[in-house]
């Protein structure tokens, strides 16, 4: 029988215009897609991977009506610079119901799963970065007026971000996007953030044969997520009362603000009204990017936000222990270029620095990360000893995977496999076809 399809591709190159848009994704095979296995934790649509154009493509097969909502909703988010997956195509088969949603591989990220899989058992402080990044995601969505409506640890997919971990939305099926969110949606949806994560922790405890005595402690973190959640949504839409000479007040808060990595774009300071003569204190706050963007700024270097913040605070130690440097002034850049005491940081301590780390991770994620785990570890073991430690115990620290347990570093061995991305072998095709929509349990 011939099937037809409806494309609709932002990229629509050769390889991907190749692609048998017309099957059934079940029926792909080797013959006519470069597919790449890849496990996936539990989903309700079949997911699979396909190479071309170089790059890697995630394609999720769903009922028709469904799948139009969430590449409208993913184009929304994108629109909106918010962490996402990026919705690069959905083509319809209207013969089979069916529509094939593509979005483009999100690059060193893992699930939760990855990370809990291979850490050592019961590490809540390595729990706790996740539930972070969730909330924050959360926090991020609901301020453009975004409700997930499923947001759940398999809906998510992590990246490092320096010590924290950036958490993207992978899953937006039942997505909504509008002007604002009402309090009592936003409760809504932080409810059933709650109950779904704590369901996954309990879940993967169960299925890796964790203690009994543990399931109350996981329901009690995933919990805990919704007070983090409000602290961050308080600190960012409280608009306290200052009196004028408090202004001091006013800039510790917005250092408050810079420290946590969002960059203020306006204050406004106006009169309370009716009969107060204080100062009611509005601050527009823009993404999470101050660290960033300082960086940037000085050095010219792109990198994450919590990379940054790694970053400039070597820069400083950098620049405090060279101010011979500092004083000079750059005589051909006039600005223009990165000023002395920085160059030398870059040439000096951060591209040597950037490709030890790497070689003694085992060239696994980037390079700049390489550089934090490194910052990160020599901190911690030279703290744990009382002195400086230096940077070669801590590269051999990170080679022989004996960086403290609880360290951010640590996530490293959740990355290892992400990046050698095998082909799979005709009885894995055979395999994930006989399956058709049966999930992917990565375990
Ligand atoms: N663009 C992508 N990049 C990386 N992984 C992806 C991508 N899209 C989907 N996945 C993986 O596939 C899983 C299932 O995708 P999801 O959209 O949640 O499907 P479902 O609707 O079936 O739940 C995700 O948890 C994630 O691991
Ligand atoms: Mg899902």
């Amino acid at each position: 029988m011939a099937y037809s399809a409806d494309l609709r591709l932002r990229s629509p190159s050769a390889q991907m215009l190749a692609l048998p848009w017309e099957r059934r994704l079940e029926d792909w095979d080797d013959t006519v897609a470069d597919l790449r296995e890849m496990k996936v934790g539990p989903s309700r649509h079949l997911v699979r991977f396909v190479q071309a154009d170089g790059r890697l493509w995630a394609i999720k097969q769903l009922p028709q009506r469904v799948a139009h909502k969430e590449y409208t909703v993913l184009r929304d988010l994108e629109a909106r610079n918010l962490p996402a997956v990026r919705a690069v195509g959905l083509v319809q088969q209207p013969e089979q119901g069916n529509a094939l949603l593509v979005t483009r591989y999100l690059e060193r990220s893992w699930q939760f799963r990855r990370l809990l899989l291979r850490l050592p058992p019961n590490r809540p402080r390595q729990r706790a970065r996740l539930l972070d990044a969730m909330a924050g995601l959360l926090v991020d969505l609901h301020r453009s007026g975004v409700y997930w409506g499923d947001c759940s640890l398999a809906n998510t997919l992590f990246s490092r971000d320096g010590q924290r971990l950036q958490a993207w939305l992978v899953d937006a099926e039942t997505s909504e996007v509008h002007r604002t969110l009402s309090p009592g949606q936003r409760a809504q949806d932080l409810e059933i953030m709650v109950e779904n994560v704590a369901g996954g922790l309990l879940d993967l405890a169960v299925m890796l044969d964790r203690p009994e005595e543990i399931y109350d402690q996981l329901v009690q973190e995933a919990t805990e997520v919704a007070p983090r959640y409000e602290s961050l949504w308080q600190l960012l839409h409280e608009e306290p009362l200052f009196g004028f000479d408090d202004r001091l007040e006013v800039q510790l808060r917005i250092r408050r603000l810079n420290e946590l990595g969002f960059a203020v774009e306006e204050v406004d300071l106006a009169p309370a009204g009716s009969g107060d003569d204080r100062l009611r204190l509005r601050v527009g706050v823009a993404a999470r990017s101050y660290h960033a963007g300082e960086l940037f700024e000085l050095a010219g270097i792109r990198v994450g936000e919590g990379q940054a913040r790694e970053l400039l605070a070597d820069l400083q130690s950098f620049q405090a222990t060279h101010p011979e440097l500092t004083s000079e002034r750059d005589p051909v850049a006039g600005g223009s270029l990165p000023a002395p005491s920085v160059q030398r940081w870059i040439e000096t301590v951060l591209r040597p620095g950037m490709s030890r780390a790497y070689e003694s991770i085992g060239r696994i994620g980037d390079p700049v990360q390489a550089y934090c785990d490194l910052l990160e570890v020599r901190w911690l073991l030279s703290e744990q000893q009382g002195r400086d430690v230096g940077d070669a115990v801590a590269l051999e620290a990170l080679a022989s995977r004996s960086q403290p347990t609880d360290s951010a570093a640590m996530a490293v061995v959740a990355e290892a496999d992400t990046v050698t991305m095998e082909r799979p072998t005709r009885e894995q095709v055979d395999a994930a076809s006989r399956r058709g929509l049966a999930a992917q349990i990565d375990v």
